[in-house]
C-alpha cells in the first residue's frame, strides 16, 4: 500500500500545481488532499488492474480521481451541518480552516475535477474510448445519488431514528460500499478484464467496502480520535452503526464475514490478486 500510494500522491501533486483556481480555493483543496489518508481506494484500483493482468498508465490517474472524489465527500461529510466534526486525517476540518463556505466549494471542486481528469483525452491516452464512458459512468453512478450522495442522505435523515440492519445495511453499502466497489471495478475495466472477472471484482468490492463502513464504525468508539486521526462523533449524534445495533463483538464477526466473503469472489484469480485479498484482510485487522 505504501508503494502505491506514492504513485498516487505524485500525481495528486502533480495535477494540483497544473490547475488553474483562485488561490483560496486551491489551498483548501490542497490542505485536505495532502492531509494523508490511507489512499485505500486508489490503492484497490491499482491492486484490481494488477489482478486481471492490467498494463494501462491511466490507472493512477483514474485512482487518483476517486481519491478527489472521496476527500470531497469527507470534507462535506465534515461540516456543521453534516456529522459537524472537528478534526480529520490528523488536521482541524476543512471548514474549521477555510470556513464553510471555502470547504462547501473546495468539494464541489475534487468532484468535477475528478471528472475532468477521467475524460481527459491526454490523461487517458492509450485507454479505448468506450472503456473511459464505461469508467466515467461506473464512477458517476457510484458517488451519485442512488450511491455515496444518496447514502449520505439516509445517514442524516436516520440519526436518532430507530432503524434495523437491513436499514443500515443499506445506508453503509451506499455511502462507503458503492465507491470503494467502483474502485475495484475502475482497475478491472482499464485492465480489461473479461465480463465474469468484472462481476466477480463487483462482488468483492461490495463485501470488502460493507466491511470497511462496519470497520469504521468499531474504531469508532475502540480507538481515540487521536489514534484515527478524526473525531469520534456516532454515539453523540445518535448514529445507528454496526456495533450499536449488533452489539460489539457481533459486529466484528459481521465484518470477518464479510471480508471471508469478498476473499471467495475472488477464488478463480490466481496469486496476482493476492495483493487484493490481503487489503481485504487489513480492512478488519485495521487500528486506524
Ligand atoms: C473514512 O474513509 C470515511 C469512510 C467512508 C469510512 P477512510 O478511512 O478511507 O479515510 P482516509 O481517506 O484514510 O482519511
Ligand atoms: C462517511 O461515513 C462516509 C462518507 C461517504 C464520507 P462516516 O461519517 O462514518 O465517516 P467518518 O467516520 O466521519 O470518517
Ligand atoms: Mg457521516
Ligand atoms: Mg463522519
Ligand atoms: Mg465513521
Amino acid at each position: 500500500m505504501k508503494k502505491q500510494k506514492i504513485r498516487i500522491d505524485a500525481f495528486l501533486d502533480d495535477y494540483m500545481r497544473t490547475l488553474a483556481v483562485p488561490d483560496r480555493l486551491k489551498e483548501s483543496m490542497h490542505y485536505s488532499l495532502s492531509a494523508g489518508g490511507k489512499r485505500l481506494r486508489p490503492v484497490l484500483v491499482l491492486a484490481a488492474h494488477d489482478a486481471v493482468g492490467g498494463t494501462a498508465p491511466a490507472v493512477v490517474a483514474a485512482g487518483a480521481a476517486i481519491e478527489m472524489i472521496h476527500t470531497y465527500s469527507l470534507i462535506h461529510d465534515d461540516l456543521p451541518s453534516m456529522d459537524n466534526d472537528d478534526f480529520r486525517r490528523g488536521k482541524p476540518t476543512n471548514h474549521k480552516v477555510f470556513g464553510d463556505a471555502i470547504a462547501i466549494l473546495a468539494g464541489d471542486a475534487l468532484l468535477t475535477q475528478a471528472f475532468d481528469i477521467l475524460s481527459d483525452p491526454e490523461i487517458m491516452k492509450g485507454v479505448p474510448e468506450l472503456t473511459r464512458i464505461r469508467v466515467v459512468s461506473e464512477i458517476a453512478r457510484a458517488a451519485g445519488s442512488s450511491g455515496m450522495v444518496g447514502g449520505q442522505t439516509l445517514d442524516i435523515l436516520s440519526e436518532g431514528k430507530d432503524i434495523d440492519g437491513e436499514a443500515l445495511q443499506n445506508i453503509h453499502t451506499r455511502k462507503t460500499g458503492a465507491l470503494i466497489s467502483a474502485s475495484v471495478v475502475t482497475g478491472a475495466l482499464l485492465g480489461e478484464a473479461t465480463t465474469k472477472e468484472v462481476e466477480d471484482l463487483r462482488n468483492f468490492g461490495a463485501s470488502a467496502g460493507l466491511a470497511f463502513q462496519v470497520a469504521d464504525d468499531i474504531l469508532d468508539i475502540t480507538q481515540s480520535a487521536q489514534q484515527l486521526g478524526k473525531s469520534t462523533s456516532d454515539v453523540a449524534r445518535g448514529k445507528k452503526t454496526y456495533p450499536s445495533i449488533h452489539g460489539l463483538e457481533r459486529a466484528r464477526g459481521m465484518a470477518t464475514t464479510m471480508v471471508n466473503e469478498a476473499i471467495e469472489s475472488v477464488a478463480s484469480f490466481d496469486t496476482r490478486a493476492e495483493p487484493l485479498r490481503e487489503i481485504a484482510r487489513y480492512i478488519v485487522a485495521r487500528t486506524c
